[in-house]
């Protein structure tokens, strides 16, 4: 192409002396040129040199020239210019999901294989860190081999893998972030270490192209619920965190009180689609007028007393409640859990000048908080533009690594074998 382009700004330096010749006959003699078969000779050293005269070779520099870009023009639209995909292999182990993925160029998903430890939580009503790591140790190798098989990818089309190292349960990340490391050694690829909560949010920025800045980003799961002033991908600045229980958490124990299976999350809003969400005012907790902290202990324990009685000493009301009643404290609860976040989103956003809000995290699946924010937005003035993580990347998943790794790896913040993972980091 190069080179093309060198042998157009010869052609055009020498006709700037002929500006006579027609465009079309500058073609024409280079057409007829490379019937004769003498096209590569063109502009290099041009047998026209000795029968025609230096006009005609200018011609036939004019003619290549042309040519040359017009079939490289061609070229550009028939088959995009073909700039390698960057591929990243993301690894996501830090609750109880196992999953890996393989995402080029930071937005195609090529695989997304996810192993689900649910079944084994189910009885006891949460995670259990250490059935949890057992299990990710028995599916991380399976469950690569199948996102690499998936993506139809080798180890030569890897650019690099990336893990979550931070934040989570310490003896599960563990398992990805050894996998991880063994991976980038045996490969000769660079390693990436990835922070989970900032993941989930790049979920949210899977389909946007251009993010209007300054922007809020909301992330809620079962372990965490923060709120960021976003500015790019790398580096999103904390602006409150929840003091206690996260919002995912209140879902899942609301869910044990009210006999609803686990995760309490999907459940719980499975009934409130046909409760009141104001048949009971469960308090919502603010925590002062300027904060962008959360806490979400004080709605649970109120769904607590509601069911069993303010010493807890009552009977236990769940089991003779009938479904509308389950089903009017799980809208009760839920609308307020939404209330909260959606009211502390608000602020962060008039706080900073907002023009975008992102969601992402296992509680943006639920569809009162999506529609709620969403209204937000569109009442706002002027109104901001939401951006939602896809309902299949909102719970723990491998995409949102590998894409995020895309964007360190284009900064080249790789890690190095000294990876360790951590409980905290937000
Ligand atoms: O992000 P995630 O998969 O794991 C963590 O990083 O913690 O989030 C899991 C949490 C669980 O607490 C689950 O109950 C909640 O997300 N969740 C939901 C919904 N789907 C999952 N919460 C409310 N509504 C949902 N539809
Ligand atoms: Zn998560």
């Amino acid at each position: 192409m190069i080179a093309l382009l060198k042998c157009f700004y010869k052609s055009y330096q020498i006709n700037k002396i002929h500006p006579k010749n027609s465009f079309s006959r500058k073609v024409i003699f280079g057409l007829n040129k490379f019937k004769k078969g003498n096209f590569l000779n063109f502009g290099v050293s041009p047998r026209s040199v000795q029968r025609h005269n230096k006009k005609h070779t200018f011609r036939g520099y004019t003619a290549y020239a042309a040519i040359s870009l017009l079939l490289a023009l061609l070229s550009l639209t028939s088959a995009p210019m073909q700039t390698k995909a960057i591929n990243i292999l993301g690894i996501e182990t830090s609750c109880d999901e196992t999953a890996a993925a393989v995402v080029a160029d930071g937005r195609i998903v090529k695989s997304s294989i996810v192993a689900s430890q649910t079944k084994l939580h189910e009885k006891y009503g949460g995670i259990v860190p250490e059935i949890a790591s057992r299990a990710h140790i028995e599916k991380i190798y399976p469950v690569i081999t199948e996102a690499m098989e998936q993506a139809g990818v080798n180890k030569d089309n890897i650019d690099a893998i990336a893990v979550a190292n931070q934040p989570g349960l310490t003896i599960a990340l563990i398992v990805g972030v050894t996998a991880a490391k063994t991976l980038s050694l045996a490969w000769d690829k660079p390693l990436i270490a990835i922070n989970h909560l900032h993941a989930h949010l790049q979920s949210a920025m899977l389909a946007k192209e251009n993010l209007k800045l300054p922007a809020v980003a909301l992330v809620v799961s079962g372990g965490h619920t923060c709120l960021y002033d976003y500015h790019s991908p790398l580096e999103p600045k904390l602006l409150g965190s929840t003091i206690d229980d996260a919002a995912g958490e209140a879902f899942d124990k609301v869910a044990n009180i009210l006999k609803l299976s686990y995760p309490g999350g999907p459940s719980i809003e499975k009934a409130a689609k046909n409760g009141n969400p104001n048949a009971i005012k469960f308090p919502r907790s603010m925590l002062g007028r300027d904060s962008l902290d959360f806490s979400f202990s004080g709605i649970k324990t109120a769904v607590l007393y509601y069911c069993r009685g303010q010493d807890m000493k009552g009977e236990d009301k769940v089991d003779s409640m009938n479904e509308q009643e389950i089903a009017d404290i799980a809208a009760s609860f839920q609308a307020a859990v939404v209330d909260v976040l959606v009211k502390k989103t608000q602020r962060a956003t008039k706080n900073i000048g907002a023009k975008t809000i992102l969601l992402g995290g296992g509680v943006a699946a639920n569809s009162a908080l999506r529609d709620t924010l969403q209204k937000m937005c569109d009442n706002a003035v002027p109104p901001k533009k939401l951006l939602v993580a896809p309902k299949q990347y909102c719970t723990d998943n491998a995409v949102m690594v590998a894409s995020l790794g895309y964007h360190k790896f284009k900064a080249k913040l790789f890690a190095d074998l000294t990876l360790e993972p951590k409980a905290t980091g937000l």
